[in-house]
């Protein structure tokens, strides 16, 4: 699903002359249960602003990877980043920080409102680290319920 949504991005990734890359996992992972159209929405909701706002020849990885019992998937670019007054009202419906707004005037603020929505209605937390001017990483991170044996054997 992940690739597929950077390979659908990838004209337009190109048009601004952006480097977007696909880190895949180095190992197999296990399966998650998860909405697979609204995840696949919040994946490329991610993707979409980092193209938007990263300034030409800039670059974009999307990696997903296990990261102990969880699932994580990052989407890291070398834009504009979020001022840390911004930070805090980033997720909240129709917010849009300056720096944004000026490089596209046009966006409803949205994206993100909903992506946190979709996360954690399905027991996920967001991932979200950025410096105004350096870059930002969004992402999320699932856990993945396996019984372990130990578990088990206390319950029974
Ligand atoms: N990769 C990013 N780099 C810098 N700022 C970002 C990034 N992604 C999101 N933002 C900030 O978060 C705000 C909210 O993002 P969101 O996707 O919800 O709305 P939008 O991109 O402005 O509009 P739209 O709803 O049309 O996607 C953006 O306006 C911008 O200020
Ligand atoms: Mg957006």
């Amino acid at each position: 699903v992940v690739a597929a949504e950077v390979q659908q991005l990838q004209t337009h990734a190109q048009s601004k002359s952006l480097n977007l890359l696909f880190e895949p996992p180095s190992k197999k992972l296990p399966p998650i249960a998860l909405d697979e159209n609204k995840t696949r929405q919040v994946i490329m909701n991610f993707i979409d602003n980092a193209i938007y706002y990263t300034p030409l020849g800039g670059n974009i990885k999307v990696r997903l990877r296990p990261a102990g019992s969880n699932i994580q998937l990052e989407v890291k670019d070398s834009g504009i980043g979020v001022p840390v007054a911004d930070q805090p009202k980033l997720f909240s419906k129709f917010y849009r920080a300056d720096n944004a707004q000026k490089m596209r005037p046009d966006g409803t603020g949205l994206g993100l409102y909903l992506a946190k929505r979709v996360v954690e209605e399905q027991g996920g937390k967001i991932i979200f680290h950025s410096t105004e001017g350096r870059g930002s990483t969004f992402g999320f991170s699932f856990p993945v319920r396996v019984a372990s044996p130990k578990v088990l054997a206390g319950k029974l």
